[in-house]
């Protein structure tokens, strides 16, 4: 962790997900990204990457290119816009990765990613340490209940399962509940607590609130633009203040943790930071970026995403 910056009351944190083992950001520069998930090697568009690479690219030996459509290379680069993978035959459709003890499949989206996001393993440590310090209090029946609104394909759900927690997953696509299913598979966690739904964010987390459930801890990783699945339309601008008014409603007495991760919207940390804080009254906000750094020495840091947690006053 880079501590960056502090401004006002605000410190800014720059968290890097150094620890991984099945992933490496291996060279950058040029718009382009070469990167390792498990054996295979991908290179991906990174608007970011206004730097000349390292190595010379035309020797970047790769299993994956991600080849973005004209109209994205002329736009702002967008997970939402176009362009497909160039993929050798011999690359499988899935494989496994594992990231400290756990398993998950990875593979290639139309979305440019592979299934998950490595920048978050940050956040997966964080959370799984806040449910494991609960251990020694708890009584064997009790479990810390998390919320995983726009839960994808459920790694952040297997880590807190995995740490003990009863976890519900929601997302509103049945293809990323049914990803998220053959990675609670890959993690051996078939027989965890966590519910998998398929709904709407704001209208299940409205009708938790009707139902008087309570969590201990929340995480939210909302798209830019998204839709539930009966069309209920997500935009992050107008939806998101709502959407942490009513997660407030449904923290319990005991509460652990808020966690709200932002990609691909023209806004800084400080915005989730005052949102989150805005939301919460009380307790403590820290905030900052989600990024990978180069495997070499004096490496170049990819900030991700921007994401600000809350956690009770000590
Ligand atoms: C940015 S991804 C989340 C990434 C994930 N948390 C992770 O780290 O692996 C956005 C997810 O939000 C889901 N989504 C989009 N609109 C939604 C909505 N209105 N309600 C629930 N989920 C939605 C999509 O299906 C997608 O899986």
């Amino acid at each position: 962790m880079i501590r960056a910056m502090t401004f006002g009351s605000i410190t800014s944190e720059i968290l890097i997900a150094n620890k991984w083992r099945d992933y490496a950001l291996l060279d950058s520069g040029n718009l382009q990204k070469l990167e390792r998930f498990g054996p295979y090697r991908f290179i991906r568009p990174e608007p970011q990457a206004l730097w000349k690479p390292r190595f010379d690219v035309s020797q970047w030996r790769a299993d994956g290119v991600f080849i973005p459509s004209q109209k994205s290379r002329h736009r702002e680069i967008d997970d939402c816009e176009g362009g497909g993978w160039k993929l050798s035959n011999d690359l499988p459709a899935d494989w496994e990765i594992t990231y400290q003890s756990l398993r998950f499949r990875a593979r290639p989206t139309p979305f440019r990613h592979l299934g998950f996001f490595p920048e978050q393993a940050c956040h997966w440590e964080w959370c799984a340490k806040k449910i494991r310090a609960t251990n020694s209090t708890r009584t064997p029946d009790y479990r810390p209940r998390i919320l995983n609104l726009f839960a994808y394909s459920g790694v952040a759900s297997l880590h807190a399962a995995a740490a003990g927690a009863a976890v519900t997953h929601v997302d509103a696509s049945k293809k990323a509940i049914s990803h998220a299913f053959k990675n609670r598979n890959a993690a051996g966690l078939e027989e965890a607590p966590i519910r998998f739904i398929t709904d709407d964010a704001m209208r299940f987390v409205e009708r938790e609130v009707r139902r008087g459930r309570r969590y201990e801890g929340i995480i939210i990783d909302p798209p830019k633009y998204g839709r539930g699945p009966k069309g209920e339309i997500w935009r992050i601008e107008q939806d998101l203040v709502p959407l942490l008014a009513a997660c407030r409603e449904l923290l319990s007495e005991t509460p652990l943790f808020v966690l709200l991760t932002v990609y691909a919207i023209r806004a800084s940390s400080q915005a989730a930071h005052y949102a989150l804080r805005d939301a919460m009254v009380s307790g403590e906000v820290t905030s900052g970026e989600l990024a990978v750094a180069e495997v070499q020495e004096n490496p170049r840091v990819i900030a991700q995403a921007n994401y600000a947690r809350w956690q009770p006053a000590i």
